[in-house]
């Protein structure tokens, strides 16, 4: 089986995937995983073994549903900068914590929100109205989860692609993205992570097998 199929069945089957963006961008390999299936111990996972920053990305039409914008476009407006090196603007849209979660950093306390952000994301699929007030009632803002939207089509981040593979998969747009850092204060090198996905069996694809789904 090619990579990018075997890509497709773990995400479906709820296991992590690793993406690499590429050289001229960030050159960061990020796992993936939807986000339905988050439990605490998947999130203690991820810390341990990526230690980046744990995201939970959509598309940016569900965020603008449940009633966010970038966070770029709030910061422009005050006079700051809000594009990184690499010409991308973030993809950051708000960060959340739900409202049974205790303090919102601990393991169980992100799975709680992760989970119950799936949720609302379904909800906005069949009922945005519904979903937004689900969103208004259930979350609160500032918390620890960063929400990100998706430009799909225009942009090349971890965050769309992990959304395309989502769809590939069959999946709503709800998936979990962190940075796997290595050991020597930088990004893990893609050489070190392919070397780790063979001996955790976890299949990594690049933006260029991603591309060719579309
Ligand atoms: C958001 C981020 C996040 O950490 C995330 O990994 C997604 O990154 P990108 O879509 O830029 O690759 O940096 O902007
Ligand atoms: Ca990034
Ligand atoms: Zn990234």
């Amino acid at each position: 089986m090619q990579n990018i199929e075997r890509a497709i069945s773990a995400l479906k089957a709820g296991k992590p995937v690793m993406i690499y963006d590429g050289d001229d961008r960030e050159a960061e390999v990020d796992f993936v995983i939807r986000a339905d299936v988050v439990n605490p111990a998947t999130v203690r996972w991820l810390r341990e073994n990526a230690g980046g920053l744990l995201c939970f990305a959509t598309t940016r039409e569900i965020g603008k549903i449940l009633g966010l914008e970038f966070l770029s476009e709030y910061y422009k407006r005050r006079g700051f900068h809000s594009t990184a090196p690499y010409g991308d603007e973030p993809a950051f849209m708000g960060y959340v914590n739900h409202i049974k979660t205790k303090t919102g950093i601990r393991d169980s306390d992100k799975a709680l929100t992760i989970r119950e952000l799936a949720k609302v994301v379904e909800l906005a699929l069949k009922d945005p109205e519904e979903a937004r007030e689900a969103f208004r009632r259930q979350f609160y803002l500032p918390g620890h989860v960063p929400v990100l939207g998706g430009r799909i089509g225009e942009r090349w981040g971890h965050t769309e692609l992990s959304l395309i593979l989502a769809k590939a998969a069959g999946l709503p747009p709800a998936v979990v993205i962190i940075e796997i850092l290595g050991r020597h204060t930088e990004a893990m090198p893609v050489d070190e992570a392919r070397e780790l996905a063979k001996s955790l069996d976890i299949p990594l694809i690049t933006t260029e097998d991603i591309k060719a789904l579309i």
